[in-house]
């Protein structure tokens, strides 16, 4: 069932919206600085349009994993979100005193003019946050006239109140609730991806840990023709094959994760056939193996055979979903194979998707992500949405 957006809300003028995005950012541990601001951008549409209606916005997202000690927490303000958010916007942003709802910050809400934008404090520094607490949503709902949820990137969170609860005590409210734009061209992609894909579909999985992405596998098994492991996973499916992997470390849980894929490999699964490996106590010393890697170094990358392989069967694909690094791509030296990968994906002519934190991350700094069809803001929601999960926060959202 389609799900109403902005476009449905109707005359907005003077009223106030509640938005939740995700504006989860990451922040430099030294600095406190935003080390990338995709997120923030991915929801300016959504803030534009609904300024241009009319109507004044309230911003509200959770950023990292407060521990609950306000002098721990600190820099999980959105103080410096607030600030990138105006500039973006080229529109001046208040950012809400301390706590997320109270008094204070229902005045500040009544006083937002028609074109304003108000940035609520950090949602998880309220411990009813994670818990769907239904007066605290209340008096969040209480805030606005309607609710839109851009967050693409939380979706998945069922505990979440403002992503949950929140829209419910709007409805109780009679207030509408929509999808932002972020959100509505998010679902339509992956929708489009996962229904009638062009073929042949090739999927490309990278990163460390198989048993966290296995349902993620299973799902992308059902859909694609091929499936193209690197990563540090690969070392754990080469390991259960009996190829050494040198001085890589594999943990026993992951080799028992891989063991039922492992049928796969050679049909529908293709691992490295080569691997960059560097010595464990210098990592300047790299070499590249074939098969066994020698003991004293692991395993940093694909190697080039790997990554040639890997770049002709995107070559001649329809629709490549790719998710995790094939490499140490932080590590210039190491980054070839993950460099190589958006390459050929951004020359290939197909439909290509990104999806996943450090991948979008990738594909930015090695300057392809405007080649791609779409780079998805959703790290844990892109792999439970292409799962097929059902997300609590999309079903608040009402029918079109
Ligand atoms: C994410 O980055 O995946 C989302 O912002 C959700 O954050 P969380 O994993 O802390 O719930």
């Amino acid at each position: 069932m389609p799900k109403k957006t902005i476009a449905d809300l109707g005359d907005l003028t003077g009223k106030t919206v509640l938005v939740r995005v995700d504006f989860n950012v990451p922040l430099d541990k030294i600095s406190g600085e935003i080390k990338n601001d995709r997120r923030i951008r991915g929801a300016i549409p959504t803030f534009r349009a609904l300024l241009k209606a009319g109507a004044s916005v309230i911003a509200m997202s959770h950023l990292g994993r407060p521990s609950g000690d306000p002098a721990k927490d600190k820099h999980l303000t959105m103080d410096k979100v607030a600030e990138r958010l105006a500039d973006l916007l080229d529109v001046p942003v208040t950012k809400a005193a301390n706590t997320v709802v109270g008094p204070e910050l229902t005045a500040a809400a009544k006083a937002l003019p028609p074109g304003g934008v108000l940035m609520l404090e950090n949602v998880r520094f309220d411990p009813r946050e994670q818990k769907n607490d239904p007066a605290f949503a209340a008096e969040l709902a209480g805030l606005a006239d309607a609710y839109v949820n851009d967050a693409f990137g939380t979706c998945h969170n069922d505990k979440d109140a403002s992503m949950v609860a929140v829209p419910a005590a709007m409805k109780a409210a009679g207030k509408p609730r929509a999808v932002g734009l972020l959100v509505a061209k998010e679902l339509e992609i992956i929708d489009g991806l996962m229904g009638a894909p062009k073929k042949p579909v090739l999927a490309v999985m990278g990163g460390a840990k198989v048993s966290d992405k296995i349902a993620f596998i299973n799902a992308l098994l059902q859909k694609v023709d091929h499936l193209l492991i690197g990563g540090k996973m690969a070392y754990t499916f080469l390991k259960a094959r009996g190829v050494d992997v040198g001085s890589t470390q594999v943990a026993p849980e992951e080799l028992a994760a891989a063991q039922p894929l492992l049928q796969f490999v050679g049909s529908k699964i293709t691992l490295p056939v080569d691997s960059l490996a560097a010595k464990s106590d210098d990592l300047n010393t790299t070499q590249v193996f074939e098969g066994n890697i020698a003991a004293g170094f692991e395993g940093v990358d694909i190697g080039p055979k790997t990554l040639a392989l890997f770049a002709d069967k995107i070559k001649t694909a329809g629709t490549v979903i790719w998710n995790g690094p094939v490499g140490w791509f932080e590590k210039s030296a190491f980054s070839k194979g993950t460099k190589g990968v958006a390459e050929a994906m951004a020359n290939s002519g197909a439909v290509t998707v990104v999806g996943g934190g450090e991948t979008a991350e990738a594909v930015e700094q090695f300057g392809f992500d405007t080649k791609m069809t779409h780079v998805s803001t959703g790290g844990g929601a892109f792999l439970a949405y292409v799962e097929g999960k059902k997300f609590q926060s999309l079903a608040q959202i009402d029918d079109r």
